[in-house]
């Protein structure tokens, strides 16, 4: 039980290491304006992709609910959507909101490759050829220090255009059957709740009464004994204190 435990506070222990490596400085990047090569094509329509300046890197990214992963050999890439609400929209059978920000935070061999961001805003892409634009969505591709990357963006348009019917997205699936409760324990991001992955089941109250009690007999006073409630409290106490030491670090 003993060995339970210290594993328990381990794994603890590596999970508030891991939530405080991700505070990575935000870069701002203000003065990142690409506009496509040529401004508008020729026609009445502007060129696709050159309103990606409009989507900046989402500043609270690690704020927000990761509601599907992909794992393919070496690439691992997890799915972040800005807002509860988006999630609660799809599962009603809505549209998903203006101001809706997904990314996909990809990584090869452990280490960030890339971030690609699409967000939708009323109005958005109205600019572009019905035939060309996703809607209102925009698209934009970060890199690793979150600084906006040398890319054609009309690509992202052209291969997401596959996914109309589900809004432009590939992991709708994922997100219409994402378990909001998964999260609603905790105003943070589900990754972020360690407590919740310690397997407090098989730790067994009964053995601090057996020591209690030993003690008793040689001391042969009764005053620390501590019965049922005091014990209860003892262990929400130091389970409190566990939790909100991860937000302090
Ligand atoms: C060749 C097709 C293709 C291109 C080009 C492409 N994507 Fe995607 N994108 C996908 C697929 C497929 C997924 C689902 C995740 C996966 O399979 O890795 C995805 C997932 C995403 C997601 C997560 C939401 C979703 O749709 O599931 C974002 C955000 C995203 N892509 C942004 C971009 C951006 C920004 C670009 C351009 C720089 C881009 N994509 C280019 C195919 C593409």
């Amino acid at each position: 039980m003993k060995k339970r435990f210290i594993l328990s506070f381990a794994l603890l222990l590596a999970l508030t290491l891991t939530a405080c490596n991700n505070n990575d400085t935000d870069t701002k990047n203000n003065s990142q304006q690409e506009e496509g090569s040529s401004g508008a094509k020729s026609g009445e329509y502007a060129e696709i992709g050159s309103g990606a300046n409009l989507v900046k890197f989402p500043e609270d990214l690690e704020k927000g609910i990761v509601f599907a992963t992909y794992d393919r050999g070496d690439i691992h890439e997890n799915i972040y959507v800005n807002s509860r609400k988006a999630i609660e929209a799809v599962q009603n059978g809505d549209e998903l909101p203006s101001g809706t920000v997904i990314t996909l935070e990809g990584f090869r061999d452990g280490e960030i490759e890339h971030y690609l961001v699409m967000e939708k805003r009323t109005g958005w892409g109205s600019q572009y050829s019905p035939e060309e634009r996703n809607g209102e969505w925009e698209y934009q591709h970060f890199t690793p220090n979150r600084e906006v990357a040398k890319d054609n963006i009309g690509r992202c348009f052209s291969c997401h255009a596959n996914q109309e019917r589900d809004d432009y997205m590939n992991s709708m699936d994922q997100m219409k059957e994402f378990d909001l409760r998964e999260i609603s324990q905790s105003k943070k991001s589900s990754s972020d709740t360690p407590l919740v992955a310690i397997p407090t089941e098989h730790w067994k109250v009964s053995e601090i009464s057996d020591h209690v009690n030993d003690s008793k007999e040689v001391n042969k006073e009764a005053s620390n004994v501590m019965d049922d409630e005091e014990k209860v409290k003892k262990i929400q106490d130091v389970l409190l204190k566990m939790y909100l030491q991860q937000y302090k670090s």
